[in-house]
């Protein structure tokens, strides 16, 4: 990239019989130039990155916490069959979750007898927590 920046650089200063140091000296500045502002574009990706990263893991401890009112009966591992009617939650699809729950807050949902517990336990979520919540179980 400098090389060839160098080299037309070059060809245009003979091109216009202008002192050839000069231009050499221009064009230098013109890739230090263009160097420093590539490495700033970079760490404004790897900030851009890191906060992306951040905002990703409160995404999970939010889940975690709302996760807590869900742990006596599913397990903390999600492994429980709880109160042994509903089957186990771990690992389940995350698109499949999230439909259950929002089911499950609208009441419409009721496959083992037990819907109604399950509404009581979801009706108070907003979208995004039960989302979060389903991102979160599907990876237990
Ligand atoms: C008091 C016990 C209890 C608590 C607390 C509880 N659940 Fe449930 N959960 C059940 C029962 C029982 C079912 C089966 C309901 C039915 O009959 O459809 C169920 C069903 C589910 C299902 C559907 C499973 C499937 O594959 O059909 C999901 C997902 C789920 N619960 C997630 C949660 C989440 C998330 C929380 C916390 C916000 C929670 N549950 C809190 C008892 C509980």
């Amino acid at each position: 990239m400098k090389k060839i920046l160098v080299t037309s650089l070059m060809v245009i200063s003979i091109l216009s019989a202008d002192s050839n140091i000069t231009i050499i000296e221009k064009a230098s500045n013109i890739v230090d130039d263009i160097g420093e502002k590539s490495s700033n574009i970079i760490e404004s990706i790897k900030d851009t990155t890191t906060k992306l990263l951040d905002d990703n893991k409160t995404i999970e401890i939010d889940a975690m916490s709302l996760y807590n009112k869900c742990k006596g009966c599913h397990g903390s591992d999600g492994k429980i069959k709880a109160l042994n009617k509903s089957p186990i939650i771990a690992s389940q699809n995350v698109d499949d979750i999230i439909s259950k729950l929002k089911a499950y807050k609208l009441g419409e949902l009721n496959n083992y007898g037990m819907g109604r517990l399950m509404t009581t336990q979801t009706e108070d979520l907003t979208i995004a927590q039960i989302e979060a919540l389903a991102k979160y179980i599907s990876k237990l």
